[in-house]
């Protein structure tokens, strides 16, 4: 009797968790566990109530297969319900179900067809004498969400299909939001801070439930369609297989990796596959549906309350999982931003344990809301760092604390600033031994100097004996020094020292971009390269000639001149010269001022241009030689009337100034 109550109270206790965390992922797209975890919890709960049928109540989360429409859409109602699967987590299950399938079918062979289970929202498509009529959400597998519209959006749904089909046939599939368009969407979200989507499944959902299509329009959604629901006229193929090729030549989207096997071996090793596969998909699975590939026998097999017996899903092992944030940790980059991570209870997540995850910065971990202490959601996502989805908010003991950047660097004690325009947090002492490492391994990196054989672990290790304080140090080093590191041979001691002497002749560009300037990129590394034929020549341009190039604002342009201003730096760039580094770029022929295309002419703007703003007009006029006047004079060449031009056109007419409009304008700069 105890032990009764005792399971009807945990029975009690994992529906109301349930139904929590339902209405999180259904409802509002922001769930606060894994995947994994809510299988875990729904698991449980369908086992007490096999083991105690007595205790099913009909509103339980089991009895249900996802959730009921929301009324504003209209609803459709399905015509065949839209079945849920059930899951596999092991090779165990797997092979459970496939004896079970054996069994009911007797002595009759089967084959079987292997999908990716795209982790989307699954939608039904009627076409109509070859149009597209309705598509519609699967709701609570009866009755769905009237979503045509916003489906409409999508384009590789087709809205007609010029073929000879079923009067009326539906397709099933799976809508979802590619990883690529997934990031792009939350870095916007992040910008306009808005709370960001948890993982591409929710961002899906959340887009195609707009009640203004437009904005599902604007979201870059796709959609694979995986199968077949109710016809009505012309005859389909009687197998899976079939009918997945024939779909695909009317024109619908298909994946490309489904496969037709015959024993469960292979469908093991398919899934093996995948696993290690799967990261480079551009979308996200989260299994693999297998599914008996005959009609007929699929019809045989029929359904049990919300799952087919023919089909079952085989669930990857989890890329999201949850753990405690025990604290957060700082490293100071090259240019002494203080950057946070996260230092994580150790976790299994689709088979790797991670520890640390990254944080971006302070107003990151303070707009998602995570506190040391927080039960967190993890996530890894291929070769990418892990990162930190979103607290779980419902886990807080209230013992939790807010993260705030230190005042002082955690390295060398220096007074910490965060300039107002960025959003980290600085070391304010350019001799901190942490950015002093950092920029020796930004300058023998790829994409830098390229000092190939000089990795992470040796900049430390000749940081740390003291053979290498600066950059330049590297060109310094001796074979003997080298000798009495630990554990290095003498074949890598050359191959270290020709990679440094191979580096001496690196283009100007590249260079450029290993001082490690702050805020000059590969690109702006190149821009530099190829308008200042040295370093020299770019350690004496002043912030207004910076400021000349259109892509060149008052952050960077400052920047470079502090960055050659400073007496470390002026030594580490004569000390490279001194070893040979070459600091010149090929020979471009100078140009003189007078016969610069713009010399001699006088250029004043009123109105808006469309296409540049007054600075960057400006700046091309002067870039090209010319001058940029303010007011309106006998002396000045042409007005450059833009939209709602202010009182200097009456002038200019009244002394006979040239005019010219925009596309005129900037005809002369090109
Ligand atoms: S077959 C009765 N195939 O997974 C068969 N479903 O948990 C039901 N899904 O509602 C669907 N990829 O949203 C099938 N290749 C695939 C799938 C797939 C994703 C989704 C679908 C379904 C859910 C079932």
């Amino acid at each position: 009797m105890k032990d009764t109550g005792k399971i009807e109270h945990r029975i009690e206790e994992l529906r109301k968790t349930i139904n929590h965390h339902n209405y999180r992922y259904y409802v509002l797209d922001r769930p606060e566990i894994s995947d994994a975890e809510y299988d875990t919890f729904m698991r449980e709960l369908k086992r007490l109530e096999t083991e105690h049928p007595e205790l099913i109540a009909l509103d339980s989360p089991t009895q249900r297969v996802g959730a009921p429409p929301i009324e504003a859409f209209g609803v459709l109602e399905h015509p065949e319900p839209l079945l849920s699967l059930a899951n596999a987590f092991s090779y165990e299950d797997l092979a459970t179900w496939h004896k079970r399938v054996t069994n009911l079918l007797g002595e009759r062979d089967f084959d079987f067809v292997c999908e990716p289970k795209i982790d989307g929202l699954a939608v039904a498509l009627t076409y109509v004498d070859g149009l597209l009529v309705t598509g519609a959400t699967r709701g609570d597998g009866y009755r769905g969400e009237n979503i045509t519209q916003n489906l409409k959006t999508i384009r590789s749904i087709p809205l007609s299909i010029p073929k000879e089909v079923p009067h009326r046939f539906e397709v099933r599939g799976e809508v979802y939001l590619p990883r690529a368009g997934f990031r792009k969407l939350n870095d916007e979200r992040a910008k306009k801070g808005l709370p960001l989507f948890a993982n591409p499944r929710n961002a899906a959902a959340g887009s195609v439930r707009q009640l203004d299509s437009s904005i599902t329009a604007s979201r870059p959604l796709d959609i694979f369609i995986y199968g077949l629901g109710p016809t009505e006229g012309k005859a389909v193929p009687d197998t899976h297989w079939e009918i997945m090729l024939w779909l695909k030549s009317l024109g619908l989207k298909v994946n490309p990796d489904i496969a037709l096997y015959h024993t469960i071996g292979e469908a093991e090793e398919c899934y093996q596959n995948w696993v290690e596969r799967r990261e480079s998909w551009p979308y996200e699975a989260d299994g693999m549906v297998v599914k008996v590939n005959s009609i007929t026998l699929q019809q045989e097999l029929g359904n049990m309350a919300h799952e087919p017996r023919w089909a079952i899903a085989y669930k990857f092992p989890a890329v999201q999982g949850t753990t405690r944030l025990l604290d957060v940790g700082i490293n100071v980059g090259r240019t002494g931003s203080l950057n946070p991570y996260a230092i994580l209870e150790p976790i299994r997540v689709g088979g790797v344990v991670i520890s640390r995850a990254a944080l971006h910065n302070e107003e990151d971990i303070h707009r998602k809301d995570i506190r040391i202490g927080d039960v967190v959601v993890v996530q890894r996502a291929g070769e990418v760092i892990p990162e930190i989805v979103s607290p779980v908010k419902s886990r807080r003991t209230g013992e939790e604390k807010v993260f705030y950047m230190p005042d002082r660097c955690p390295v060398c004690g220096a007074e910490v600033i965060k300039p107002e325009d960025e959003a980290m947090h600085r070391c304010t002492n350019a001799a901190c031994p942490s950015q002093a490492l950092e920029r020796i391994r930004h300058f023998v990196s790829r994409g830098a100097m390229d000092i190939n054989g000089v990795g992470e672990k040796l900049c430390q290790a000749l940081f740390e004996a003291g053979m290498v304080r600066d950059v330049a140090d590297l060109y310094y080093l001796s074979r003997e020094q080298l000798l009495g590191l630990d554990k290095m041979a003498e074949k890598s001691i050359s191959n270290v020292l020709n990679s440094i002497e191979e580096s001496k002749n690196r283009p100007l560009a590249r260079v450029i971009f290993a001082l490690g300037i702050i805020h000059v990129g590969e690109e702006y590394a190149e821009l530099l390269a190829k308008n200042f034929s040295s370093i020299d020549k770019l350690a004496k341009a002043t912030q207004e000639e910076f400021l000349l190039f259109p892509s060149i604002g008052p952050k960077i342009a400052n920047s470079i001149v502090t960055f050659f201003r400073q007496e470390e730096n002026k030594r580490i760039i004569e000390k490279l010269r001194m070893a040979g580094v070459k600091l010149e770029g090929k020979k471009t022929k100078e140009v003189k001022p007078e016969e610069l295309p713009l010399a001699g002419l006088e250029f004043v703007l009123t109105g808006k241009l469309e296409s540049l703003t007054r600075q960057e007009a400006e700046a091309r006029v002067k870039a090209l030689g010319g001058k940029a006047g303010s007011d309106v004079t006998r002396k000045t060449s042409y007005l450059v009337v833009g939209v709602t031009p202010g009182s200097k056109l009456a002038k200019a007419q009244n002394l006979g100034v040239k005019t010219i409009n925009e596309e005129e304008f900037l005809k002369l700069l090109d």
